[in-house]
């Protein structure tokens, strides 16, 4: 195994939006945002009620970079590795994000907390979420889950806002000319049901699931067209087809919604 020296910065590739992402010895470390106080006060929430599947804040450098403990392991990076879609990595990741849920459920945010803007909910808030639960930011470790990273839009949400969000990714929902070929032959109904049940979503959220993600797709397009306008890595996403590929996954559950929801009631 490659150990790095004391002061050497390893870029780390993969991640699709933050410039200058590097690890120096166990740690990583990240450029700061607004939201960045906020999402240490959830990680250090987390670090305390035991949930393990997060990195660690250990401060912010002397360039005033955040600091996060290095978790070993591969992140879900495409080409995906036949190991990420397996059925059984789904239920470790859904009990994963369930763990994390009932962790974070029990923080309180500081009155003055500042979140990554995402309002595309339809409900009052439960709890910070992740809200980007993609396969980049999931460290896999023997072929399993185990941990989330990148917290940068993590906000309040519902339990089943952040589930439909992992599920876009993971089921996965999305047009199969967006897939990473080895996505393409997934059963996507039964990956639903797997991962609900591992997740123990009541019945009333499984109903609402799928209505849920339409709705998620409409709004997301309009924040994502509303964030590449400010330009940055956003910009950069638009222009590569986000805003497309979005109302592509709209277009593919209007056509397949009434086949997947009866793999959920
Ligand atoms: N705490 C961490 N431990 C190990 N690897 C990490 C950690 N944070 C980030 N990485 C690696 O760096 C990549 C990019 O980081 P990420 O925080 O996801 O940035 P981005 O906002 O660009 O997606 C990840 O895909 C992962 O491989
Ligand atoms: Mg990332």
């Amino acid at each position: 195994m490659f150990v790095a020296t004391s002061h050497e910065e390893i870029p780390l590739l993969g991640g699709d939006v933050t410039e200058g992402v590097v690890r120096v010895g166990e740690t990583v470390r990240r450029p700061t945002r607004p939201s960045t106080p906020s999402v240490h006060a959830l990680l250090r929430h987390l670090e305390a009620a035991g949930f393990d599947g997060a990195p660690r804040v250990m401060g912010v450098d002397e360039r005033g970079r955040e600091i996060l403990t290095y978790l070993d392991g591969e992140s879900g990076l495409r080409p995906l590795p036949p190991y990420a879609v397996t059925d059984g990595a789904l239920a470790a990741l859904a009990g994963l994000l369930r763990r994390f849920h009932d962790a974070a459920a029990t923080f309180r945010p500081p009155p003055d907390a500042i979140w990554e803007d995402g309002s595309n909910d339809d409900r009052a808030p439960e709890l910070v979420g992740h809200c980007d639960v993609n396969l980049d930011n999931v460290l896999f470790r023997d072929g399993l889950p185990y941990a989330f990273i990148d917290f940068d839009l993590a906000r309040p949400t519902t339990r089943l806002f952040d589930v439909v969000t992992t599920l876009r990714h993971w089921a996965p929902l999305a047009d199969p000319l967006d897939l990473d070929p080895a996505q393409r032959d997934l059963a996507v109904g039964p990956r639903l049901r797997l991962f609900c049940d591992a997740y123990g979503l009541p019945p009333r959220d499984r109903r609402r699931l799928l209505d849920l993600a339409r709705l998620r797709f409409s709004r997301s397009y309009a924040i994502m067209r509303t964030r590449a306008a400010a330009g940055g890595g956003w910009a950069r996403l638009w222009a590569e087809g986000a805003g497309a590929r979005i109302r592509r996954a709209g277009a593919w559950l209007d056509a397949h919604q009434d086949e997947l929801h009866v793999h959920l009631v």
